[in-house]
């Protein structure tokens, strides 16, 4: 995947002139879900006000239940503890796993940082086993530094 060729489409997005946050983080679910053949689906979850959990704010593929999530559960919630990146390559092998689809073979979480505070992240899933590289976690928290110039 030729993630340099994204970046500028992603760039053209945060600095669009129409548009609300919540469309542009709409519109960078929906190019990243539709450029990256084994990305299934992309959102992204925030810190929910003062409580300890994350809510899901803008997604691109299936609908899901675990629009909450508590701080610690989950892939989501333990990146939300820990601010590093979690790649999954098998989700069968993890033990603190929310299942949202039995198609989901794989999944990347990359914590996003406003001001170095954790304020939420970008959570992808994957129906191809095993397909994230460390260019995709590059390419994902350039995406998160550029959506931190818009929170
Ligand atoms: N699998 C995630 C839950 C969110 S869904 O992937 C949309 C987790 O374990 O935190």
């Amino acid at each position: 995947m030729e993630f340099e060729t994204l970046k500028p489409e992603i760039d053209r997005i945060i600095a669009g002139t129409s548009g609300n946050t919540e469309e542009k983080l709409t519109a960078i679910c929906e190019l990243l879900r539709n450029s990256v053949p084994y990305y299934d689906w992309v959102g992204f979850y925030f810190k929910n006000g003062d409580k300890e959990e994350l809510k899901l704010r803008s997604y691109a593929g299936e609908p899901t239940d675990h629009t909450i999530i508590p701080f610690g559960k989950g892939i989501c919630g333990q990146v939300a503890v820990s601010n590093e990146n979690f790649v999954v390559p098998d989700v069968k092998a993890q033990d603190n796993y929310i299942a949202c689809s039995i198609h989901v073979k794989a999944e990347v979480v990359i914590p996003l940082f406003v001001n170095g505070e954790n304020i939420g992240q970008i959570d992808i899933d994957s129906h191809t086993p095993d397909p994230f590289t460390p260019e995709d976690e590059a390419f994902l928290e350039y995406v998160n530094r550029q959506v931190a110039t818009i929170l």
